[in-house]
């Protein structure tokens, strides 16, 4: 297979675990090059359910091959924490099948304390952020203070860099109900960690390079989406990296020269966990989900905020990530809808714009412009086998969302099993 970039359309949750584990098949290597175990991606086939934080969704596949990249922020002991339960899972992890690069950012202790102190400090502002560390993390990052996975095995600098860090972090919690960190603590940990997780360390970019060389196709498994970018997204209201297609090259050392397709992974409606603007956003809608038992975070549990299908969104996604196809997930989420709606434009200021602002008041003062499908009535396309036995109106709207992006839709989802992902033509 051609060597491709998977990337959320959205705001995450769009259902890339799933199309990146379908994809799999057909492929050698899957990335994952930004965010960190913020990102909750679910896959689900013989029965099981496993959710994937650190590691690429392609060790579901035992013959294949993953990598953590550079651009990865990884939380040591929560990484081993996911091999554990993927191992009680009956998932085998060794070093010939994962490996981690040396140069990816630790996500530690003080990050996470800081993460939820932060947001404890923003009041009705905060962000929603999923607690796990990564703003602070990649502020270390850019600040050029962090710890590196290389660092693990250097204990003269992760003791000097640690004690630094503990110190600064416990003074800004003075006067907090927050107990204060303990270097030893961290160290101990960081230590007995290290010992595990040596044997997979390497020089990813080079690893990449090489098996590219030998003509091993690769997948990138995008977390987080478009609309999370810390340049794209909903500023404030995005996470620290790169989640668009660019992410992928920089967080793993792999040119744009080498990258052949990049798919956009949207749901067939709108979802948003955590704060911040969506313009589509519909309770009746929330609530008829979350009554069927779906739209809950795979990484916090917390219900997904839910609504219409946002085409000014997902157009200008596909157009910044180069998108070559769309696939649409949770289609079968619109079983039973008499109507649907499409957003097609925002009205701001008496103003009809087609592509999202930039600013956070602006997008406080855009109400959507609908278009308005039939639905498929009694019919579902809940576990269809074919496209062709598809309900004509499923089909219709799916064309209609390819017309308003710009994009082919050629993916589609019809339930959350691996097995229930069709091509369309
Ligand atoms: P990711 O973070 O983009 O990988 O997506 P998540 O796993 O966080 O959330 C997507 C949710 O939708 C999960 O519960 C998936 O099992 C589920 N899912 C994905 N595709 C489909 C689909 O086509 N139909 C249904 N019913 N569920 C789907
Ligand atoms: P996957 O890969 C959905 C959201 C958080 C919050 C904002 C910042 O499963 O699609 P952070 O902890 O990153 O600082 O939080 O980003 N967020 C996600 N929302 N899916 C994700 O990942 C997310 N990762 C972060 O809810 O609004
Ligand atoms: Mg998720």
């Amino acid at each position: 297979m051609a060597n491709t970039i998977i990337v959320g359309a959205q705001w995450g949750d769009e259902g890339k675990g799933k199309i990146v584990d379908f994809l799999t098949e057909k492929t050698d290597i899957v990335v994952r090059a930004q965010g960190g175990n913020n990102a909750g991606h679910t896959v689900i086939h013989d029965g099981k359910k496993y959710v994937l934080h650190l590691i690429p969704s392609g060790i579901l596949w035992p013959e294949k091959n993953c990598v953590i990249g550079n651009g990865v922020v990884i939380d040591p002991v929560s990484l081993l924490e996911e091999f554990d339960k993927l191992d009680g899972q009956g998932i085998l992890i060794s070093p010939d099948n994962l490996v981690i690069s040396n140069r990816a950012h630790l996500t530690l202790p003080y990050h996470r304390i800081l993460d939820s102190f932060r947001e404890s400090g923003l009041g009705g502002k905060k962000i929603g952020t999923t607690g796990r560390g990564i703003g602070p993390t990649y502020v270390d990052k850019s600040e050029r203070s962090g710890l590196r996975m290389s660092d693990l095995f250097n204990q003269k600098k992760l003791v000097e860099k640690i004690e630094s860090k503990v110190q600064k972090a416990n003074s800004l919690l003075e006067g907090s109900d927050v107990e204060p960190l303990v270097t030893n603590q961290i160290i101990e940990e960081l230590n007995s960690a290290a010992s595990r997780l040596k044997p997979f360390i390497c020089e990813t970019t080079t690893y990449l390079h090489e098996r590219i060389a030998e003509g091993k196709s690769l997948l990138f498994e995008g977390a987080q989406g478009t609309y999370l970018d810390i340049d794209h997204g909903t500023y404030p209201f995005v996470t620290s990296s790169n989640t668009t297609a660019g992410g992928a090259c920089t967080g793993s050392g792999v040119s744009p020269r080498n990258i052949d397709n990049v798919t956009c992974v949207a749901k067939a409606y709108t979802t948003r966990v955590g704060s911040g603007p969506f313009i589509t956003e519909n309770q009746e809608f929330s609530d008829r989900m979350h009554g069927m038992g779906r739209e809950f975070g795979a990484t916090t549990g917390r219900k997904r905020r839910c609504g219409w299908f946002d085409a000014v969104l997902v157009r200008h996604a596909c157009r910044l990530n180069g998108a070559d196809q769309l696939a649409v997930t949770n289609v079968d989420g619109l079983d039973g809808i008499e109507s649907i709606k499409i957003c097609t434009s925002y009205e701001l200021r008496g103003e009809t714009i087609t592509t999202p602002p930039a600013d956070s008041e602006d997008w406080e003062d855009c109400t959507p412009n609908y278009e308005e499908l039939p639905g498929w009535g009694d019919e579902i396309t809940a576990g269809a086998e074919s496209i062709d036995s598809l309900p004509k109106n499923a089909n219709n709207y799916l064309d209609r969302l390819s017309e308003l992006c710009e994009t082919p839709v050629k993916i589609i989802g019809v339930g959350p099993d691996r097995k229930e992902t069709l091509f369309r033509d």
